[in-house]
């Protein structure tokens, strides 16, 4: 998965012809417009004024995409707060570097105030007051797969032979697997042969970069997924593993490798309890359709049948606002807010449900 997601030549995210949107493979929240990052950029505001009132906030978006979250983000607190904006430094970190020339492009193109903007990988990023924060990028982590076989736990490896790729059900490379299961107190030996599901090692390690470099602030993760229990639900017996080769969902992570888009739903549990040990407290979590509402999703709607004379431009936004909260697609996301040497009793507005 991770060779063909992310190999410097040949991965799915080093492709020419990469394009993340409507006409893509998949398009995310921040395909449609920039509702989905003015609502965000009010709630990362909320959040750096809860750290008081200093000199310098820091932003740091992982997993840009297309620059388009940037942007929406930076011009939107350009117009509405330009004092706090001033005090913005804004970190990149990604990992493709097809798409960190894109966002670099698109950026620079559609930036209207400049701003300081730094593309960097995890070594170089300083110390962090303000908010770490990502859209679908820990679903596009590389996961190990494993298997129950009689009442053991193999782990899924893949070689590439006589020009196909094969799976071999081998036992675990790393105690992490037995110990992960341990963590969340699934008894995962006793489900029954062949079930097969997703452990994303990756993301600890991603929370441990967090923790180290967040000095205070806090960390918005936004991503499809559940709790453990419900991931691990023994009828949820093949896993959570999707594929997707222009528009079309399918779940064979073998078929035109290094062309199409591979994803596996995130375990909200693991994120906490590893959170937790990383010194990383739970502020509160709520799915997308309820953080935007409380962030003021429903007023824009409201205001929209009012705002323009356009009919057709006035129906694809409210299409698209729908989109964002529709309880079955995007709506249904998770949105996990975690912190770091903040009092725990201040609020955050995305977390006040809005029904
Ligand atoms: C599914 S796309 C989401 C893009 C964007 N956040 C959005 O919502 O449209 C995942 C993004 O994360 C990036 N990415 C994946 N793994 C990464 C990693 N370990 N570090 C930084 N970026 C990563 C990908 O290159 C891509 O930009």
């Amino acid at each position: 998965m991770e060779l063909a997601l992310y190999h410097p030549e040949f991965g799915y995210y080093s492709s020419r012809d990469l394009n993340i949107g409507k006409r893509g493979d998949f398009f995310t929240s921040v395909s449609l417009g920039a509702d989905f990052g003015e609502l965000l950029a009010q709630q990362l505001l909320e959040c750096c004024q809860n750290l008081g009132s200093l000199d310098h906030f820091a932003l740091v978006e992982m997993g840009a995409g297309s620059g388009h979250l940037a942007i929406d983000i930076l011009n939107y607190l350009s117009q509405k707060q330009p004092d706090f904006y001033h005090k913005i430094t804004y970190y990149i970190i990604e990992i493709s570097p097809r798409l960190r020339a894109k966002q670099q492009e698109y950026i620079n193109t559609h930036l209207e105030v400049p701003v300081t903007l730094i593309w960097c990988d995890w070594s170089e990023l300083p110390k962090i007051t303000g908010c770490f924060f990502s859209n679908e990028l820990v679903d596009a982590f590389p996961v190990e797969q494993i298997v129950i076989d009689n009442g053991q736990l193999k782990q899924v490896y893949v070689k590439y032979e006589q020009e196909k790729f094969h799976e071999l059900l081998e036992p675990p490379a790393t105690a992490e697997l037995l110990e992960y299961f341990q963590m969340l107190e699934i008894d995962i030996l006793t489900y029954p042969d062949g079930y097969r599901t997703e452990v994303n090692l990756r993301a600890r390690q991603w929370l441990e970069n967090i923790a180290r470099k967040l000095e205070t602030g806090y960390l918005i993760t936004i991503d499809y997924g559940y709790a453990a229990q419900r991931y691990y639900h023994q009828q949820r017996s093949e896993g959570t593993l999707q594929c997707y080769y222009r528009q079309h969902r399918h779940n064979d992570p073998y078929f035109r490798t290094g062309q199409q888009d591979i994803s596996a739903s995130v375990n909200f549990t693991a994120l906490e309890l590893w959170g937790a040990n990383l010194g990383l407290d739970l502020v509160g979590s709520t799915k997308q359709a309820l953080f935007l509402m409380s962030l003021g999703l429903g007023d824009r709607l409201n205001e929209i049948s009012f705002s323009s004379n356009n009919i057709n431009e006035l129906l694809k936004r409210r299409d698209a606002i729908h989109q964002l909260i529709d309880p079955i697609g995007l709506g249904n996301l998770q949105v996990l807010i975690q912190s770091k040497n903040i009092d725990q009793t201040l609020d955050l507005r995305g977390l006040i449900e809005a029904f």
